[in-house]
């Protein structure tokens, strides 16, 4: 549990970054995360199994683009410190590899120091990702990516909390204008395509008491978000398509794959 309350956080409304972070066993929150993440998971019954699998994505994804020679990552709506964060995995591809996390959660800053690894390969940026000018823009980020070079932007379950009217793909465009080619982006999305309506119903319900909400998008929406690059063939021997998180670089895809797994669509692309 959280030991205080940081400036700038209501103890009154649940937040998206504490709820993940309880929901993969952190101790992050506070009771009111708590009190939604539980009626979240006693409503969707797979639901640990989702965020498990997006966080599994995020990791296999981040090492994967380290071993193609990403040296600099840019990690939008990082989420709170927890296991095996960005620049842990890939630094133990790339041990000297520059990771910018980009979070607007108060808490996110107010706990960052796992997330700083103290060799001056990491720093954190509390910004709104919505504002892509500003991102990109910001000196500390400036001071450790070089932006003419290729980066791996990563973009994992953080869209479905931006609404159509902020133009989610407006944004990631802008994005992927301003990165190298040979840069990737790696996103994963929450959807309704393959879900029980009434677990989507339970999800947008607990979510709109959040400052945010939270907005399931259909294949061709999270589709859409990956224009201006090519998809990478999520695991050996598949087309080059989206996925699911739990299948994206799985080796065994038959215990990968889960219902839970499969609320989350997943990619990446590469900007040619
Ligand atoms: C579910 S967590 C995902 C964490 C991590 N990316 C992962 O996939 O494991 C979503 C994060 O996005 C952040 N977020 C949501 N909207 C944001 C925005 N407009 N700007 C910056 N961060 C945002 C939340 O604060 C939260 O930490």
């Amino acid at each position: 549990m959280l030991s205080e309350v940081p400036p700038g956080v209501d103890p009154s409304t649940p937040s998206p970054a504490r709820m993940y972070d309880y929901m993969l066993g952190g101790t992050l929150s506070l009771p009111v995360d708590r009190v939604a993440a539980d009626r979240l998971k006693s409503l969707v019954p797979d639901l640990l199994d989702g965020v498990w699998g997006n966080r599994g994505f995020h990791q296999r994804a981040a090492v994967w683009l380290a071993e193609h020679g990403i040296s600099q990552f840019i990690d939008l709506g990082s989420g709170l410190p927890t296991q095996n964060n960005t620049h842990d995995a890939v630094h133990k591809v790339l041990p000297g590899a520059h990771v910018v996390y980009v979070d607007n959660d108060p808490v996110v800053a107010a706990y960052s120091s796992a997330l700083l690894a103290g060799d001056g390969t990491t720093t954190l940026i509390t910004a709104d990702v919505c504002d892509p000018a500003a991102v990109l823009g910001n000196a500390a980020l400036r001071s450790l990516i070089d932006l003419s070079q290729p980066v791996g932007l990563l973009m994992t379950a953080l869209l479905h909390f931006v609404a159509d009217e902020a133009d989610p793909w407006n944004v990631v465009r802008q994005y992927v204008a301003a990165i190298a080619p040979g840069s990737y982006l790696a996103l994963s999305h929450f959807t309704a395509d393959n879900m029980p309506p009434a677990q989507i119903e339970a999800g947008v319900m607990v979510y709109s008491g959040t400052a945010t909400g939270i907005y399931p998008r259909s294949r061709e929406q999270v589709q859409r978000f990956f224009e201006g690059t090519d998809l990478v063939p999520p695991y050996d021997g598949a087309e080059p398509a989206l996925s699911h998180v739990g299948l994206w670089g799985a080796e065994d895809l038959e215990a990968a794959d889960s219902d839970g797994a499969r609320g989350l669509y997943c990619a990446v692309g590469r900007r040619g």
